[in-house]
């Protein structure tokens, strides 16, 4: 029998579709940055500093919602790891998606009350609010205040280290939004996912 949880709290929907405008801001403002090329413009480029530079503040604005809220409403538990059960977690659930999955199998970590993600989902979220995210927004604030950068880390400007950093989380952030688009399209229809980041309810498969 199919089963409705109500795992998307009104707080959780507006953070997550504001953190995805401003990651999709960010990124074509960021890639046209960084192939500008004044015969093709894709956008002015002082438009795209600006936009990039307010729309970045904003990120940092709605990563803290995001931080505060999944402290206070519990929700962060379900980002919690187990390292020791990880792996094989891991292992069990890319079965399923290359295999299983087109076989009509049933998924390995049926959601619950308990578990909102599968493991894949769980590390791949953890480590993008966890890591990357708070990782571009530092680099970030650092390339925004240049002054603030280490100058000099064994003869390598400390500059463009951050630079470096910025533009290499950047790309992994970009990934994962288009693999975490397609994966999101896997649910009981192919568009139950985006309903329940509308409406707050998961609707579980049969
Ligand atoms: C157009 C862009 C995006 C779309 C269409 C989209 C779609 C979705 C959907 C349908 C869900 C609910 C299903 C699920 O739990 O997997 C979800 C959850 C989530 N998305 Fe996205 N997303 C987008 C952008 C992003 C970005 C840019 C990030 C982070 C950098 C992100 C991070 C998350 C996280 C962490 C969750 C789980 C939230 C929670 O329940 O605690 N999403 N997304």
């Amino acid at each position: 029998m199919a089963v409705k949880y109500y795992f998307y709290p009104l707080w959780l929907r507006f953070w997550h579709w504001l953190n995805a405008v401003l990651c999709i801001l960010l990124i074509l403002t960021g890639l046209s940055m960084q192939y500008s090329n004044p015969d093709f413009p894709f956008m002015r480029f002082d438009l795209a500093v600006s936009i990039h530079n307010i729309t970045g503040i904003l990120l940092t604005a709605s990563y803290l919602i995001f931080l505060v809220g999944n402290m206070i409403t519990g929700n962060g538990r379900y980002y919690h790891l187990n390292l020791r059960t990880i792996s094989t977690e891991l292992m069990k659930q890319f079965k399923y998606y290359t295999l299983g999955l087109f076989r009509g199998e049933k998924p390995p970590f049926p959601i619950n009350e308990k578990r909102k993600f599968n493991p894949l989902q769980k590390i791949s979220y953890a480590v993008v609010m966890y890591v990357f995210i708070p990782l571009l927004i530092i680099t970030g604030w650092a390339l925004l205040f240049p002054e603030i950068t280490i100058h000099d880390v064994f003869g390598v400007s400390g500059l463009h280290l951050t630079d470096l950093l910025h533009l290499i989380i950047g790309f992994f952030v970009s990934v994962f939004l288009i693999v975490h688009i397609y994966f999101s399209t896997i649910g009981a229809t192919p568009l139950s996912h985006f309903k329940a980041m509308f409406n707050g309810w998961h609707k579980t498969h049969d």
